[in-house]
């Protein structure tokens, strides 16, 4: 068995597991390297591990070694005191059955193991890939959870804005296009529509008037007919002479009034009624155009002004986000994030190099780890230590050790005794963990 150093140490059994036969190790706080030649078995034993804490989902479709029959996974954390064993077996039908067990250090058993489990783990579980290994969008929900940033409220504010600002855009689209298709206007068009009934009006006293001279005219040609006729009677009606010709006179004399009033009547010209009527009308149709015309282009205004209210609104929200990023803690020195994107030190955080990226990935499990509310310690998976040299490597111990965080680092080694000279936990040789350390 293995050791590093003593104080909080993790015993940790693995068996028949993938390509691993048998791997104990004592992990301590720091980077515990598993070294070996490729193929050797470290990343079994890194997953295993893995899988300890992550339950069924991170069993992999062929979890035992060819040839055996089932597989151990075991951890005794000795802080906690309490030990967690994974096991599968392949029973009669070839299929598997896992089981998973928690005691504590009178031996009693959980009696829902995996509920305990994910309340110890407090919503952190280990996770199998690495932050700069998940898509920029997740990289980017882990951050704000990190650091508290949520963005819900603005981006449904933005969002609303951009359907507001769009539907406001078809409304301009379609006042334009009503615009464009109304006639043009003649010059000096009224605002207000002329009254037709007032004119009408005034053709109707005309009328009246007209009539009634036209009465007047009728009874002074009767009275001329009548003198005509008294004129005719006077011969033949002596006896009536007298009388007729005092008819006669009298007939005459009235007919000369009647004939001199007549004389001084005056016609109204309806004519120019009727067509100031007929251009009224006309006029009048141009007036409705340009009203229709002007509300519309009253509308359009509107609508403009409030197209470039909205527009205004989603650049103030874009710089608000901005601004608040920018002066928001991060979990990473040097780490930044935007709507689309991760930086490191404004560099996009898969243009780093590879050793940026796992420091950046230690930094983010231990950030993400504590804002958790787990109660078990960090377990942080650095499966490609191979790309760090020994200066990465001692920091890697040290950020570990400094957060009480256990790193598994698996890194491809030729010699047990290359695994000595780098202060490796563990060797593996064809899936069996060949101690390292002083006690080795
Ligand atoms: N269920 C299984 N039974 C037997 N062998 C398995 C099983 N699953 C995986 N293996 C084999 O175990 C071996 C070790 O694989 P593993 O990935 O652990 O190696 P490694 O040491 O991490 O190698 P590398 O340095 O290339 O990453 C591989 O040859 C793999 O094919
Ligand atoms: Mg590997």
């Amino acid at each position: 068995m293995a050791t590093k150093q003593q104080g909080g140490m993790i015993d940790l059994l693995v068996q028949d597991y993938k390509g691993v036969k048998k791997l104990h190790v004592v992990l301590v706080p720091g980077a515990n390297i598993i070294g070996g030649k490729n193929g050797a078995g470290k990343s079994s034993g890194v997953d295993a591990f893995a899988n300890i804490f992550g339950g069924k989902k991170l069993t992999p479709s062929k979890p035992v070694r060819e040839g055996a029959k089932g597989f151990r996974l075991q951890v005794v954390l000795e802080q906690q005191g309490i030990t967690i064993a994974r096991i599968g077996k392949i029973g009669e039908n070839g299929k598997l059955r896992e089981s998973l067990v928690i005691t504590d250090a009178e031996g009693f058993q959980a009696s829902s193991p995996q509920q305990l489990l994910d309340r110890l783990l407090g919503g952190h579980p280990i996770t199998p890939e690495a932050f700069s290994e998940l898509k920029a969008a997740d990289q980017i929900g882990l951050l704000r959870q990190v650091t508290g940033l949520d963005f819900t409220q603005l981006d449904g504010e933005y969002q609303a804005l951009y359907q507001k600002r769009h539907d406001i855009g078809i409304e301009m689209k379609n006042l334009q296009g009503q615009i464009s298709k109304m006639p043009t206007v003649p010059e000096g068009t009224p605002n207000e529509p002329v009254s037709t009934s007032e004119i009408t009006e005034q053709i109707k006293d005309g009328e009246a008037n007209n009539r009634a001279n036209a009465d007047i005219r009728m009874a002074a040609a009767a009275k001329e007919r009548e003198a005509e006729d008294a004129k005719a009677t006077v011969g033949n009606l002596v006896e009536e002479l007298k009388l007729a010709r005092e008819r006669r006179d009298l007939a005459i004399e009235e007919a000369k009034f009647a004939r001199a009033a007549a004389g001084k009547l005056t016609d109204v010209d309806l004519d120019d009624l009727f067509q100031m009527r007929d251009d009224a009308s006309e006029i009048n149709q141009a007036v409705y155009v340009k009203q229709q015309r002007q509300a519309a282009e009253k509308a359009l205004a509107k609508a403009q002004r409030a197209h470039k209210k909205a527009q205004d609104q989603m650049t103030a929200i874009s710089e608000e986000k901005t601004a608040t990023l920018s002066e928001a803690e991060m979990p990473v020195p040097g780490m930044s994030f935007d709507a689309e994107m991760v930086y490191l030190n404004g560099i996009p955080l898969e243009q780093c190099s590879q050793a940026e990226r796992l420091t950046a990935n230690v930094q983010m499990g231990l950030a993400a780890h504590a804002h958790s509310g787990a109660k078990l310690p960090p377990y942080i998976l650095v499966r490609e230590a191979s790309l760090y040299d020994a200066e990465h490597l001692e920091l890697l111990d040290e950020i570990a050790r400094a957060n009480g965080a256990y790193v598994l680092a698996e890194r491809t080694m030729n010699t047990k005794e290359q695994a000595e000279t780098e202060g490796a936990v563990v060797f593996l040789e064809d899936g069996i963990g060949l101690a390292c350390g002083s006690d080795g």
